[in-house]
């Protein structure tokens, strides 16, 4: 599967050119294409190019490489992002998040001109929601209150936990898997409900911003547009 993880990474990073802006996504897919980025950096191939980062996890790997950094308030457009997905439908919507990173992934791939996102055949999926819950990201205050609400939106809503303790974000908030036993029946639906409520920050649900995705198959790489 790693094998099938850095066939898509490095297909995504043949796009990459000089110059460019890049969001650097987070996980386990995302980090090829930063280690395949940061190689062509140190040898000099790739020139010019700074990364934004959606994790403190990628800006440290992308350290490594003594990649250049930035942020959006210095750079707020992005020529192209690269992340991977936990779940990919056919109109190439997403869920994202199991990273802990939704927020800053959203903040940083709806500044992309061009989001490709990169993953193995295991994530693709007729029904979003059929593989993954969808992580919602919350404010720390009232934390029960928001799972208690989207109980009500008919999922099995779970705090993350890391170590015995709730997983904290990057952004100091909580974050509440929402797992839906028959998939997500509506996911613009969802996602209105979602962007209204208050003391929710972010969701998982991408709609319509992958511009591409490249799905790594054990018989070779598929890329839907
Ligand atoms: C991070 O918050 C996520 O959105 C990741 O992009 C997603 O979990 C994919 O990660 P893997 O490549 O490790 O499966």
């Amino acid at each position: 599967m790693d094998e099938l993880k850095k066939q898509a990474a490095e297909k995504a990073v043949e796009q990459v050119k000089s110059g460019m802006v890049l969001g650097l996504g987070t996980g386990s897919t995302t980090a090829y294409a930063v280690a395949k980025i940061g190689q062509l950096w140190q040898a000099g191939i790739l020139t010019n190019i700074v990364g934004i980062p959606t994790s403190e996890q990628t800006a440290m790997q992308a350290k490594t490489y003594n990649l250049p950094l930035t942020t959006l308030n210095e750079q707020p457009i992005i020529d192209l992002a690269i992340d991977g997905a936990d779940e990919v439908d056919p109109q190439l919507n997403l869920i994202k998040g199991l990273g802990g990173a939704l927020l800053r992934e959203k903040i940083v791939e709806i500044a992309a001109r061009r989001f490709i996102v990169v993953v193995d055949d295991r994530k693709m999926s007729a029904k979003l929601g059929t593989h993954s819950p969808v992580p919602v990201e919350v404010t720390q205050f009232a934390w029960q209150a928001h799972l208690r609400w989207l109980k009500t939106l008919g999922c099995e809503p779970k705090l993350r936990t890391h170590q015995a303790a709730p997983f904290v974000t990057d952004n100091g908030n909580y974050i509440i898997d929402c797992f839906f036993p028959y998939g997500i029946a509506d996911p613009a639906g969802l996602t209105l409900a979602l962007d209204r409520r208050p003391g929710i920050v972010e969701h998982g649900l991408f709609l319509g911003m992958a511009h591409e995705v490249i799905v790594a198959e054990p018989n070779g790489i598929r890329v839907i547009k």
